[in-house]
């Protein structure tokens, strides 16, 4: 670290997001040199701060000569504090360019040990193993800034539809989603797992509280490679006391509508760095189509028979990524693939009384092939089915006797859904693997940084 003194600034500090405002002015900002190009007599210095990019001008005839070589020698990603002058240029990506009068330096890169992540193409590998210093690029940190938007926008609408965000435990005495997932933890002796999700305790919460919600991490030891698996994701769960599937599949859809109009409405510049086409987002509206499982497969038959799938889709499975992707691209908005067997569902869900072998959940399938990004239900009512269901499922009777108290005490028809964040973040953003979702991704083969 050099002596510069960070707060001693020669002009008012501002973000390279906020310069506008400071037009015809000299300003200081506080980051560091993305890109430097050189032109004669001119250098033109790329700057971020975090907030934005911004070109500087510095002109060999307006500073000193030290200050033009110090310049000149700069190295991608040293720290910079810099003053300047800011004047508007329609032709500037932000609109405005900065006529630089001083740099101070506060950590140079060595040109012996220069910044890893060039202007140049990378590997993912690569990238990934350097992922505490790729998320400085302008498309991961836009990336990073959608989520935080979607994020924002979950929470903002249960909080302002009345939920109350109540947070469940991570480290769990049993599993939610399925016993082959579950990562173990040495709790004193005890066996304990980290949760697979937060549903089975805001079901309490919800009895309790009417309507509920909760956001946080959430991990599955899943063994799968694909680009939709992550080991922790971050789900967000709303739980609705006196709901049925019908009140479910309407909030759902309402929901995803108001992320993706969030999204279109604060983070646009983001989505075009990212590159993502928009037109679709922009058709983004409810309400979403909905279909049974048994239309689903009827449509996967028939997309089998005209050569558009590899494999006929039998009655009775689970769907896949190829299934769950035909179907989607079927329709331009999500769609929500109702009334799947019980058999391939998770052990709480409410059977269909019309149809006892289906369970009234829901799926949603974003469109242009990203795949599930909701899944929920309607919760089983009857204490003895749910206690028959814990049995077959070969679950720990004790560990859910709590759970099984909320069937006793004043049960009522429950439903309640979980959105993985990552998901609907590579949707939005149009992502090839949910790795970029998320800071720091934890997969199958990777715990590192
Ligand atoms: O469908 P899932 O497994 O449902 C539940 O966990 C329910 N207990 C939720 C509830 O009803 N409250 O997971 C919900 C969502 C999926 O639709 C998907 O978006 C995401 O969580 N998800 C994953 N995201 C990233 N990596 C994984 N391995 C994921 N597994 C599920
Ligand atoms: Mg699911």
């Amino acid at each position: 670290m050099s002596t510069a003194n960070i707060t001693a600034t020669q002009a008012p500090v501002t973000t390279i997001r906020e310069i506008g405002r400071h037009e015809g002015q000299a300003v200081t900002i506080r980051g560091w040199l993305y890109n430097l190009r050189e032109s004669g007599k001119l250098l033109f210095p790329i700057f971020r701060d975090g907030s934005g990019v911004i070109q500087g001008v510095v002109a060999k005839n307006a500073v000193s000569p030290e200050m033009f070589d110090s310049v000149k020698k700069l190295t991608q990603e040293s720290s910079v504090i810099v003053t300047g002058k800011v004047r508007a240029d329609k032709r500037a990506p932000g609109g405005y360019e900065l006529d630089v009068s001083d740099v101070q330096v506060v950590q140079p890169v060595p040109e012996s040990d220069p910044f890893p992540i060039s202007l140049k193409e990378h590997g993912v590998d690569f990238l990934m193993e350097h992922r505490h210093l790729w998320v400085r690029t302008p498309r991961q940190a836009s990336i990073l800034r959608v989520r935080a938007e979607i994020i924002k926008a979950a929470r903002d609408f249960f909080d302002d539809r009345g939920f109350i965000l109540t947070d469940p435990p991570i480290l769990t005495p049993a599993a939610c989603e399925g016993t082959t997932t579950l990562f173990p933890v040495d709790y004193f002796g005890e066996q304990a797992f980290l949760t697979q999700s937060g549903q089975l305790y805001i079901e309490a919460t919800a009895m309790a509280l009417g309507k509920v919600y909760s956001f946080g991490p959430t991990f599955r030891a899943e063994k799968s490679k694909t680009r939709r698996h992550l080991t922790e994701f971050w789900m967000v769960e709303p739980e609705i006391a006196y709901a049925t599937l019908d009140d479910l599949m309407k909030l759902a859809e309402e929901f995803v509508a108001f992320i993706v109009k969030r999204a279109l409405e604060r983070r646009r510049p983001e989505l075009e760095t990212i590159g993502r086409n928009l037109a679709p987002l922009e058709k983004i509206d409810t309400p979403f189509p909905r279909i049974t499982y048994d239309e689903a497969v009827k449509m996967l038959q028939e997309g089998h028979a005209k050569g558009e799938l590899e494999n006929r889709f039998e009655w009775g499975g689970d769907l896949g990524s190829p299934d769950e992707t035909y179907l989607s691209s079927k329709f331009e908005r999500p769609l929500m693939v109702h009334r799947y067997p019980a058999a391939v569902k998770a052990f709480y869900m409410e059977p269909d009384p019309q149809r006892p072998e289906a369970a009234l959940c829901v799926d949603m399938l974003a469109p242009e092939g990203y795949g599930e990004i909701i899944g929920g239900s309607q919760r089983i009512g009857s204490y003895e089915l749910l206690l028959k269901r814990i049995r077959e499922h070969g679950l720990p009777e004790d560990a859910f006797r709590w759970y099984l108290d909320l069937r006793k005490y004043g049960g009522v028809p429950h439903a309640g859904f979980g959105m993985g964040i990552e998901r609907v973040v590579t949707w939005i953003c149009g992502l090839e693997h949910l790795r970029e979702a998320i800071p720091f991704a934890r997969t199958l083969t990777r715990i590192y940084p």
